[in-house]
């Protein structure tokens, strides 16, 4: 049967994803789940060469991910009215509601940690590239959030990531509507 759903264009289209949105996806679920294996890595671990790795990654990767999720809202603002349609009802609120709370807390995660990293007396310097420099101490009101927020919200995200692949999964194999087609 041919795949109605293969992407032909750049931008989406009612039927399907195209290729732009698709990279998004798919570069950034390789990411974020990047970040939470490291972090599973660090407490099976504990001090460990493999979890040093992960760890040591964290911050580099973790502004590569906000980066690209401000282009992915852009993107994904600039497609609005073109991007196959959420299904009517309950189920389609319930997609809405669990869509927007990924990207919320895929855009407030990092964006925490950099505001930390910005206030922070201590320089940032992912790959060795200074982006924030010390200073004399903390600005508590940037550090704050981070430390009281970004860790417990980075396990609620991988929560809400085991939601999402499940209800993928449930469309595509019980109620068969190929919504997974549209972006995989
Ligand atoms: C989507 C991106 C990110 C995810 C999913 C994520 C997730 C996490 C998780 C699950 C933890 C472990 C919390 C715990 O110890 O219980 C953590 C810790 C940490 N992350 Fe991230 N992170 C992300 C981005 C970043 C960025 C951009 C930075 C730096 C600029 C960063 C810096 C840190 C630091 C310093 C810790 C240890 C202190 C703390 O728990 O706050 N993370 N992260």
């Amino acid at each position: 049967m041919p795949n109605t759903e293969t992407p032909t264009e750049l931008r989406d289209t009612p039927v399907s994803y195209g290729y732009v949105s698709r990279f998004f996806h798919w570069a950034l679920a390789a990411l974020i789940l990047w970040q939470l294996l490291g972090m599973v890595m660090k407490f099976a671990l504990g001090r460990h060469p493999v979890s040093a790795f992960f760890v040591g990654t964290h911050q580099w990767v973790g502004s590569v991910i906000f980066v690209l999720v401000v282009l992915r809202v852009v993107w994904a603002v600039s497609n609005a009215g073109r991007r196959p349609p959420h299904e009517a009802g309950l189920m389609g609120f319930a997609s809405r509601a669990g869509h927007g709370l990924l990207y919320l807390l895929m855009l407030v995660i990092p964006a925490l940690a950099l505001l930390r990293a910005w206030g922070s007396e201590r320089a940032f310097a992912p790959l060795g590239l200074e982006i924030f420099s010390a200073r004399e101490a903390d600005i508590a009101w940037a550090v704050a959030p981070a430390n009281a927020a970004h860790g417990t919200l980075g396990w609620v995200f991988l929560a809400v990531i085991a939601g999402h692949v499940a209800m993928a999964f449930y469309h595509q194999k019980v109620l068969r509507d190929r919504a997974l087609n549209r972006m995989a």
